[in-house]
């Protein structure tokens, strides 16, 4: 297994471009199994999420083509009703295609993802959509089935805005009769890329971004060409690097108005940020304060980040307190920050950071997407070798990181 290696101390300079949305990406690829027509995305990242999804699609029938770099999409005869567990288990995200393949096929058959390293993450507030939309759902040997004649549009209240089941249900609210509203949406800027996208194959979507979205039935969509909105975690992931290390860098294709809430953190503990010329410039400032930080749904600090602003605040003089609402068990990077020389005491949701003079470099072990970020960041930062290993974590996530990170001036290297 590759394991990621920093010698931290160097202070981060130049430009880095960030890469397309992973969270963006992953909906609008299984949208394009809503459509017979062609389906053309650009600037998606190179992650390994992606291909398993690209993997999961196929699977039902598509046919996925590279094009100079982009992706173009197309349903290849009949597609399959099912999503098997060997491909669900790897990516939780492939639970989103239930609500297309209802829509087009009146039935879908889906492996339960079951829990992962940062929660149990059920699906409950899709199924109660689904079955408000008329479907009948069933649960047997590990697989959800639901069956419909014809779905029907509907109101509903989802019971939390999660991101995941709003998405699923607008997707099959696109092609049900009559109108859907959604209420208590997940209004993530991931959420305005997927209507955007579903209204350029011609579905009638509105108020995607606010608490209320609006769905108007169509018979059928067509095709269309799309732009995947900026990654806004890899954007705050950098400049958080910025920061950790003193550093000064400019970010090119990030969207500042996507991190309101994390901007505002980050200029409440000292560091200054700016937009120019359509770039986010970041100069990380040596005198840090403490910040108290809530995770919450977006337009909320989002979890995240979590990680990444608590190794930041590993080294700053004063106590910063972490409080984690979205997910129960989101601090696995707690353990590994600590192995570096962190003070950390949690307490049931939340986590108390005792600011200390300096990290020091110690192997250590990537434990979720985000929490490998954080150690990233924390072995940037930290006196001596930092030694990542199952960084394959990261590469879910983040395209080529030590890539970019090397050429702001990180000395990192991956090795075999
Ligand atoms: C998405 C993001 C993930 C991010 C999360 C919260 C993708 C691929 N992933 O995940 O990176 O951390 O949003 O911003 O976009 N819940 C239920 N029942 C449900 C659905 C969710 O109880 O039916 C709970 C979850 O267990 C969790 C919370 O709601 O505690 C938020 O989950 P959700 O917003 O659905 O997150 P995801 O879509 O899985």
């Amino acid at each position: 297994m590759d394991k990621i290696i920093i010698t931290g101390g160097k202070k981060l300079q130049g430009e880095v471009v960030i890469s397309g949305s992973k969270n963006a990406t992953l909906p609008i690829q299984v949208a394009t199994l809503l459509t017979d027509a062609e389906c053309t995305l650009l600037n998606v990242p190179r992650l390994r999420d992606i291909n398993t999804m690209n993997d999961v699609l196929r699977a039902i029938g598509m046919e996925i083509k590279e094009k100079n770099d982009n992706y173009v999409f197309r349903t290849k005869g009949k597609l399959k009703n099912m999503a098997p567990y060997d491909l669900v288990k790897t990516m939780r995200a492939s639970v989103l295609v239930v609500g297309p393949l209802l829509a087009r096929l009146g039935e879908a058959k889906v492996a339960l993802p079951g829990g992962c390293a940062i929660g149990l993450r059920p699906i409950n507030i899709h199924l109660d959509g689904f079955r408000k939309l008329g479907a009948k759902v069933e649960i047997k040997e590990g697989y959800v089935t639901l069956k419909t004649k014809k779905l029907v549009g509907n109101r509903m209240t989802l019971d939390f805005p999660s991101v995941g089941a709003t998405e699923n249900l607008m997707m099959a609210a696109v092609l049900a009769g009559g109108k859907t509203v959604i209420e208590n949406a997940a209004r993530e800027p991931e959420i305005v890329d997927l209507a955007d996208f579903l209204n350029t194959l011609g579905a009638q979507v509105s108020g995607a971004g606010t608490r209320v979205i609006t769905i108007k039935g169509v018979k059928e969509l067509g095709g269309g060409t799309h732009t995947v909105i900026p990654d806004r975690i890899e954007t705050g992931t950098f400049m958080v690097a910025s920061a950790i290390t003193g550093g000064d860098i400019r970010i090119k294709n990030g969207r500042l108005d996507h991190l309101a809430a994390l901007v505002e953190k980050l200029k409440a503990t000292g560091i200054e940020i700016e937009e120019s010329a359509g770039d986010i410039l970041v100069d990380g400032s040596p005198k840090l304060k403490s910040l108290e930080v809530e995770t919450r749904p977006y337009p909320g600090f989002p979890t995240d980040m979590q990680a990444q602003v608590m190794s930041l605040m590993c080294i700053t003089p004063e106590d910063s307190i972490f409080t984690e609402t979205i997910f129960e068990n989101r601090f696995m990077h707690v353990g590994e920050l600590q192995r570096m020389g962190a003070e950390i005491v949690l307490k049931g949701h939340s986590a108390l950071v005792k600011g200390v003079k300096y990290l020091s470099g110690a192997p250590v072990m990537a434990t979720d997407l985000r929490a490998s970020a954080a150690l990233i960041l924390a072995g940037l930062v930290a006196r001596g070798k930092t030694e990542i290993s199952r960084i394959y974590h990261l590469d879910r996530g983040y395209e080529r990181i030590e890539v970019k990170l090397e050429k702001l001036g990180a000395k990192i290297k991956r090795i075999k």
